[in-house]
């Protein structure tokens, strides 16, 4: 064990010499030993980000401290209590908008319950008619997905645009096609991730200028990319930005964020009005009157005790510095691509293949691959999940709700899912070998806040495990959700 800990340590100092990158980002190992103690007390290496984000003890402390000083009644009134929360909400919003440099009489920070929410909002009351487009890559997480429901519900056209594979990047020739096919005078949408959940692939944040130059609205989904990337709204400026705060900073989960540009939401047609959305409603008359600003789109009573966490979160962040988180994860990044695509079996064979940009360029730290047998074969990705557990790993598995990058990366044809019918009696498993699926998903690691050289260096000594594995145990669990 202590032989172990000095080759890590000697390891890391090779590391810190050879990259100053990583060396410049010390602070963060300072945090990783107090403020996220229980990660290394409890001996975990936690590799999903990408799923959620940790959150500091501090961010708690602070947070509780003031919630316990404080009475806090509901926003929806002018009584001091009431006052109270709605300061604190509105300082949570001003904090939002200036964490993303977007100027105040341009965007609106509505909050939501996530980025899915966020999603939903823009989806139900986007003005689409028939003629109008909606337009979105392969590459989506399932709530941009599920926009297609509203489009084709009033007569609007969805299209894909494809991603290709290995990389799973978009043409750059393609999106200008695309583009420019619309007619006369329509609203058009086009919706893209800043970064892929599900690769890591970072797609251009130039689009959103291309498509405004077309007469575009752009959804940038940017719930996976802002954990560890600048988004700065005042050098790009895309039309709705959904987020999940829990992403960022791991506290509090069930508040998101749609950013959304004044200019964009005036074309919105809410679906309904409910309590805080409006300023009036009658009975006798069926009319209401909409309350101005952001008020407009949050539906109820906002999370109004969770809120300032949303301010202390992103102080927190502001204090490292979300450059240097940027730093920090790309270093370890790239370390565990390279290490990861070069790991071999005796047979000189790979005991990998990883899916998405296969160099640390224009990419984030989330890189999914499976492990190989020896004779090219994936290895079961169950499999993988119990060794991982038996490391204290956790990492995630499955198609991390982005059906088109998973089609892309396993090269499974349209004519495939046509034939091939989820019915109700269909188990997952059944359906994995239907459609040809040569496992049930990919593995998917993710790098963020407190990622450390020893949480690469142990995914490693794990990754060691498959090296020259010829068959897995035949007694793993049934798959129940991709
Ligand atoms: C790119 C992307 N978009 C949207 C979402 C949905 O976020 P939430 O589940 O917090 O609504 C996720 C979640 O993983 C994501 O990674």
């Amino acid at each position: 064990m202590q032989l172990a800990l000095a080759s890590l340590e000697a390891a890391e100092k090779v590391f810190r010499r050879e990259h100053h990158q990583y060396a410049d980002t010390a602070v963060l190992d300072e945090l990783r030993s107090t403020d996220y103690a229980r990660l290394d007390a409890g001996g975990h290496v936690y590799l999903d980000y990408t799923g959620g984000g940790l959150y500091a003890r501090s961010q708690l402390r602070e947070h509780f401290e003031l919630l316990q000083a404080g009475v806090f009644g509901n926003p929806h009134s002018i009584n001091p209590t009431s006052a109270a929360s709605t300061a604190l909400v509105e300082r949570a919003r001003a904090s939002v908008l200036e964490f993303f440099r977007a100027a105040s009489d341009e965007y609106l920070a509505i909050f939501t319950p996530n980025a899915t929410g966020a999603l939903r909002l823009v989806g139900e009351a986007y003005p689409f008619r028939a003629g109008d487009r909606f337009l979105l890559t392969f590459d989506n997480h399932n709530s941009v997905n599920g926009i297609r429901e509203f489009a084709r519900a009033r007569g609007a056209e969805t299209t894909y645009i494809p991603s290709a594979a290995p990389d799973l990047r978009v043409d750059p020739e393609l999106l200008p096609r695309y583009l420019t096919e619309t007619i006369g005078d329509h609203h058009n949408l086009l919706a893209y991730p800043a970064q892929s959940n599900f690769s890591g692939a970072q797609h251009p944040l130039t689009w959103i200028e291309q498509a405004h130059a077309h007469g575009w609205d752009v959804m940038l989904d940017a719930a996976a990319f802002v954990p560890t990337n600048r988004l700065d709204l005042s050098v790009c400026h895309p039309d709705f930005v959904p987020i999940s705060f829990y992403k960022m900073f791991g506290w509090p989960t069930g508040v998101g964020c749609l950013l959304a540009r004044r200019q964009a939401l005036a074309k919105l047609e809410r679906p309904w009005f409910s309590g805080g959305t409006i300023v009036a409603a009658f009975v006798q008359r069926q009319y209401y009157q909409s309350a101005p600003g952001a008020a407009h789109f949050e539906d109820g009573t906002v999370n109004y005790l969770s809120l300032p966490a949303v301010e202390i979160g992103l102080r927190f962040l502001d204090r490292i510095g979300i450059d240097t988180i940027h730093d920090r994860v790309s270093a370890l990044g790239d370390w565990l691509l390279q290490a990861l695509g070069s790991l071999r079996h005796s047979n000189r064979s790979p005991a990998a293949t990883i899916y998405g940009p296969q160099a640390y360029e224009q990419r984030g730290a989330t890189v999914a691959f499976n492990f190989l047998h020896p004779d090219g074969r994936i290895v079961d990705e169950r499999y993988v999940d119990r060794v991982a557990g038996e490391h204290g790993i956790s990492l995630r598995t499955g198609c991390f709700c982005n059906p088109g990058a998973g089609e892309v990366a396993f090269t499974i044809s349209r004519e495939t899912l046509v034939g091939g019918e989820f019915g109700d009696a269909t188990v997952l498993e059944d359906y994995v070998r239907m459609i040809g699926l040569p496992s049930g998903g990919a593995i998917r690691v993710s790098l963020g806040l407190v990622s450390n050289f020893a949480d690469v260096h142990r995914f490693m000594a794990f990754a060691d495990e498959f090296i020259d594995l010829v068959e897995v145990p035949d007694d793993l669990p049934p798959r129940i959700v991709c």
